[in-house]
Formats: structure tokens, sequence, C-alpha cells
């Protein structure tokens, strides 16, 4: 029936409201003229979307209502925002998301923040980012799924799963926006905005498959990149956005551009004017205009000058139409008026969120069994992430509020009552040069018989166009560890940042080190509970952590090199510092021999691998497995392993649990060319989990 009320819809609608659905303008607090317009009296009843800034439904209504009463049609706005790790209760940012390798729970959080959206007036998140990342450098790093395309893929379908439940009509549901299409995380030498070099190969061994699992999932809309892809750019991108994406992998939702990206192809130089720019865009398959005007001005005309079929325009409005009827948008284009405290940071969501911040924690280093903190009568924390709550949300932070989060040294302080002592000093902020609180910590070090030192970056230091040239801290973190170290004390190192960093300086200085990313709103609870021991981590690296920025690019599912474990640095070794996966743990896991049902199978077979995992320490614990396939010889050099599977159960100590993973040679064996047609050669194949491997032989039918 949808169908039939889009085309019902489509047949009373003039060329001119057509165009008007694919327009997205914005209403809220940013410096355009569109924001500073009064809401009422200057966004036109007939606009398509807007990017709706507020977390009042009122408001929301209030504008809605012009369009279902003063449009000739009545056709409902889509209000759509960026709501990407939370939109009041903030949970950790993806790439921690990510270390957590529990997809469920990231579900469960996207599915909080769905809801607190859409009560709020929000229908459409600009969400999940699952753009493969592997320069650290590069800003926006925080906000996918990291260096992995089946991580990423994972991510995006519970991700997807979690903004739009079952039915998108739902009033605590979203349509979810897989961005940026695609390739935008190998923005060369990290920086936004600019350019990639991606072969055909790469783009289908790499860049596609978390969109194609996110599409495969049903998320409703996908935008578009702003980057070229060795050429291209994203947003005029005929063969990916209609052969690949409408054509192949048959979307029926529609494409947003990324803000401003229309007239953006003339600064890439692939058109000569804002016209030419909206000609492009719209017959490579991009349906909405977000914040350009290019449609607006332009799509008419290009239509009566037959430039534009009637055809595709109708898809167009359609696609858009679509969601807007899956929304429900026609039948409740108004969200209930509902207090805050009903909808926002709800015990039970605050509890996701803290599963979720405790889960993405890594334990990167532990000499010496230094945590949890036992024994000691009092403990310093000391730097600048101690007592701050806003750094600790990260970017794109919504509607999160600071207020709502607590310090990391409050909440070390609420962990251990009355049982350990605890002092807090900056030190020094978080980059400059002034070292005045150097004597202060130093002091508290003295006095202290361990220290716990939180260092790491600011929040404005990843999102969107915040790219360092080093992934390094900055200097003055360093010095202050250095001092700190002569104490002679326990060094405890907390790190809260939005990108891997280079830590081999700080390393050495440290007994343990835990990274706990940018963990939202309860993410100072979920630390102290770890440096306690009641939280024992579980978290591993989605992203390897470089020994220096200089290693980057660098990745675990890099191809075969001809002289293996060569190609030397004169100055820094190959390996990085912390690998991809690595992730400590204060209970022990023993790994017995792969057990494989056959050590051959067919194509058309399936074939099941288990391991034994034994908890051989002292405390219950949650352990991660990792499946990864090896084909050494192949028509095209395949990577060294590719992640295939993953599982995460909890086991108890001295208990084990039995993980398995059933190959599906199509799936798990296959590799796709340069045109993205899939093959699977026979020949032997090696499954490695850990330090274990075992030789799968696949044979021809
Ligand atoms: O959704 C974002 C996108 O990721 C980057 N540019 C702006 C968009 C809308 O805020």
């Amino acid at each position: 029936p949808i169908e039939l009320r889009i085309n019902d819809l489509l047949e009373k609608m003039t060329l001119e409201e057509k165009v008007m659905q694919l327009n997205q303008y914005t209403l809220g607090r940013n410096d355009n003229a569109n924001n500073m317009a009064d809401p009422i009296n200057d966004i036109p009843a007939e606009i398509g979307s807007l990017i709706y800034f507020s977390s009042n439904p009122e408001l929301r209504n209030r504008v809605q209502r012009k369009a279902m009463e003063q449009s000739r049609l009545g056709i409902p706005i889509i209000f759509g925002y960026d709501v990407i790790h939370g939109f009041k209760t903030i949970y950790p940012i993806s790439l921690a998301q990510a270390c957590s390798w529990n997809p469920d729970l990231v579900q469960q959080a996207t599915a909080v923040a769905a809801q607190e959206s859409r009560m709020s007036g929000v229908d459409w998140t600009f969400s999940p980012m699952i753009d493969v990342a592997r320069d650290g450098r590069w800003g926006r790093v925080a906000e996918g799924y990291g260096e992995d395309p089946y991580t990423n893929g994972v991510f995006a379908v519970a991700s997807v799963k979690g903004y739009q439940g079952k039915d998108l009509s739902s009033p605590v549901k979203v349509a979810a926006c897989l961005k940026h299409y695609v390739g935008y995380g190998a923005s060369e030498a990290g920086r936004d905005y600019v350019y990639t070099e991606i072969s055909d190969q790469t783009l289908w061994d790499t860049y596609l498959p978390p969109y194609e699992a996110g599409v495969k999932a049903g998320a409703a809309t996908l935008m578009s990149s702003f980057n070229d892809i060795s050429g291209t750019p994203g947003t005029a991108n005929t063969s990916l956005l209609r052969t690949v994406l409408k054509e192949g992998w048959k979307h029926d939702g529609f494409v947003v551009s990324d803000w401003g990206a229309i007239e953006q192809l003339r600064s890439q130089g692939v058109v000569e004017d804002k016209k030419e720019a909206a000609w492009k865009a719209f017959t490579a398959g991009v349906e909405m205009d977000m914040m350009n005007q290019s449609y607006d001005k332009h799509l008419a005309a290009l239509v009566k000058e037959g430039k534009v079929g009637q055809q595709i325009l109708d898809d167009a409005v359609k696609r858009v139409l679509r969601i807007k009827f899956r929304l429900g948008l026609f039948e409740k284009p108004y969200t209930p008026e509902i207090a805050e405290k009903e909808r926002f940071l709800l015990a039970k969501s605050r509890a996701i969120a803290a599963r979720l911040a405790e889960e993405s924690i890594v334990l990167l280093k532990n000499e010496q069994n230094a945590l949890p903190l036992a024994g000691f009568k009092k403990i310093a924390v000391i730097g600048p992430m101690s007592n701050s709550k806003w750094h600790l949300l990260g970017s794109w932070r919504a509607h999160g509020n600071a207020e709502d989060a607590s310090t990391i040294y409050d909440d070390i302080k609420q962990e251990f009552g009355n049982k350990i002592k605890v002092s807090q000093a900056q030190g020094c902020d978080f980059d400059g040069s002034d070292q005045s609180g150097f004597v202060e910590a130093n002091r508290q070090a003295q006095e202290a018989d361990a220290v716990v030192i939180c260092l790491g970056e600011k929040a404005n230091w990843s999102g969107e166009n915040a790219s360092r040239s080093s992934i390094s801290l900055p200097v003055i973190q360093e010095e202050l560890l250095a001092v700190l170290k002569k104490s002679g004390k326990p060094i405890i190192l907390l790190i809260s940042s939005g990108r891997p960093l280079d830590l081999s300086r700080l390393e050495p200085m440290c007994d343990a080190i835990l990274s706990m990313w940018q963990p939202g709103t309860t993410g100072g609870k979920a630390i102290a509970a770890v440096l306690s021991g009641k939280i024992n981590p579980s978290g591993k690296l989605a992203m390897t952590f470089p020994y220096s920025s200089g290693q980057i690019p660098i990745y675990y599912n890099h191809r075969q090199s001809a002289r293996p474990n060569q190609g030397k640095y004169q100055d820094i070794p190959i390996k990085p510092l912390y690998d991809f996966g690595h992730g400590l743990s204060y209970t022990t896991f023993e790994y017995a021999e792969l057990k494989a049902s056959s050590s051959s199978i067919k194509v058309s077979e399936t074939l099941t691998v288990e391991v034994a995992v034994k908890n051989t320490g002292n405390r219950d614990g949650m352990e991660t497995v990792h499946w990864y396939i090896f084909d050494p010889v192949n028509s095209i050099s395949r990577p060294v392993k590719e992640l295939k599977f993953f599982q995460k159960q909890f086991i108890r100590k001295g208990e084990t649990k039995v993980f398995s993973f059933q190959i599906d040679p199509k799936r798990d064996l296959g590799f796709v060319n340069a045109k993205g047609e899939k093959f699977v050669e026979a020949g032997d194949y090696y499954l490695t989990v850990k330090d274990k491997k075992i030789k799968l032989e696949l044979l021809k039918e």
C-alpha cells in the first residue's frame, strides 16, 4: 500500500513541489542565513527536510504544522540530526564501541539514541559512520568502527537495527544514514575534505563491504562523501551511486549529500557552476541536497530543459516519500510533547551506556598486575583529564551535557569510598607549556602509594575537520608523566582520546595503561570500576596503535609483501606498539588447539571449527575470540589475515567455553575482483585464532 500511496501523491505534485522535497535546509543554531531566520516565517511549507538542532518537540511541531497545514498537499517534513553516539545520554564514541566487540550492546545503545531522538522531534540520524579508517591523524576515526571492513560491517548492522528496529513508524525509532559513501576514511594524509586514491580492487575489498552490510540490514538512507574517489567525487559518482547501490544492492531509500557538497563539486574541478553541479549530483543519484540550495534553484529548470528526465526526478521524489511513509510521518507528523525527564537519561539508558563504556575500555599494559589497584592506602589522581567532564563526552555529543557526567576523580573517590584516600591535581593543561602545576602534582605523587595519571585529547581534537599531524600527546603531558615517574610510585596511565595515540615514549614509564577512549556520560564510573577490579576489562583494539605517526597508515590486514618483515625504517621498528585485537584482562585465558569438523570442504558445503577457551586466572572475565582467514596463494595477492568472525563470551574462573565458527566458503573464503565480481578459488587456506592455526583445503566441486 505504501507504493500506491506514493504514486497517488506523486501524480498530484507539481514540478516545484517535487523539487522542494529534494532539499534540506536547517533549523537551529549555526551561522547561516537559514538558521537566523524565524522558523515559521522563513522555512517554506513545502521543504522536504530540515536539520533540526533543537531537542524541543514543541518547535518541531510548530514547523511541522506549517508544512501540514500551509502546503498544498500537506507533506510532512523529515527532521534530521547528527546523533552520533547518543542524543542526551552520551555513550562511548564509535571507535570505542567497536573495541567492546559486543554488537548486541551497540544495538541497545543506538536504540537509546533513537528513543531520545524521536521523542525530541528527530526522525532521522546521520549515523552510523562506517568509513574504514587507517590513518589516526584523521579526526573522524573517532566516529567509525576502526580499520577493519568486517568489523565496520557488523557494527553497521547492529546500529541500523538499534536505530530503526523492525518498524520505522515506532515512536522510539529513527531512520539511519550510512555515511560517507564512500572512501572518506582514505582521505590523503588524514586531512578532511580532500582526495583519495583508491583502486577498484581496494574499493571492493575494503571500503564497500560495510556499506553492503548496512544496506542489506535495511538502512533507510546514505550520505554521499565529500571526497573524490581517484578523481570522481562521491557526490557525483554515478557508478557507485546508481550501478552499485541502487541497481546492484537494490537500495530503495534515498541518498543525501553532505553539507554543501553539491556546490563543492566546483571546487573539486568537475563542474563549471552550481547548475551543472546540481545536474551532475542529481543524475549521479544524490536525491537530497543538504544545505546547498543547488536543487531548489536549478532542478526545475534542468527538468524543463530536458537535461534531467522526468523518470529520475520521480524516482528521487518517490525515494524520499517512501522513507517518510515508512516513518509514519503522514499519519503522525507531530511529536508528543513529553517532559524531558521522561525522555532523557532514563536509568535503563544510563545503564546501557555504562556497560558499553565498561566493555570498550582496553587494558593495554599491566606489568606485575599493577591493576586492579589493591593494597594501597593513598592514591594521587593527576592530570588534565582527571577533573574534566566535557572532554570525556567526545565530539558530536548532540545534546549531551557535561553536568550529566562526572569527573574521573569524583568517580574514583566514590568507587573507593573510605578504603583509599584519594588526592587530585591537574598538573598541567592539555597543551601549552605551563609547568607551574607540576610542583603540586609531584608533591601529591610523593605522598601517595600509587599515581593514576589521566592524560589525553580534548573533545574537539577529533571529529570533523579536526586532524592532527602527529598522534602523540602534547609535550607538556609527556613532561608531566616524566616528573611523576621520578616519584618511584607505580604509575597507572589512563588515556582518553578520539583516536589511537603514539604512546611509545610514555609506555616505558608506566606500569599499567588503560585506554578509555571518549566514554561518554557514564565513562568516569566505568573507568573507576575497572581500576578497583569491580569490572574486569574486556575491550580489544579495533584500530592499531602505531609505534609512531611515521608508521601511518598501519593496519593488520595489509597484503603480503615481497620480503615479509623487511622494508625497515632506519629509526623506528616496523611493528606497531599495540596490534589490532590487543587487549589484556585481569584474568588469563588459555586457548586449546582448533578443531575442525573436516580438513577439507567443497564450495557448496559449510564446515565448523571450534576452539575451547579456559579461564585459567583468578577472576571471571569476558573474552572475545577473533577468527581470521589467510589465503596464501591466489590469482591476486591477498591480505596476511582477514577477520571473518568474532564472538564474545563470559567465562567464569576455572571454566572452559567453546567458541565456534561456521565457515561458508562463498562468504569467508571468496574474494572480489576489481569489478566487484565474487570468486572462490580452490586450494589451501589457513584459519587462525590467536597463535593457533589450521590448514583447510577448499576442493573443486
Ligand atoms: O552529518 C554530517 C557529516 O558527517 C559531515 N558534514 C556535516 C553533516 C551534517 O551535520
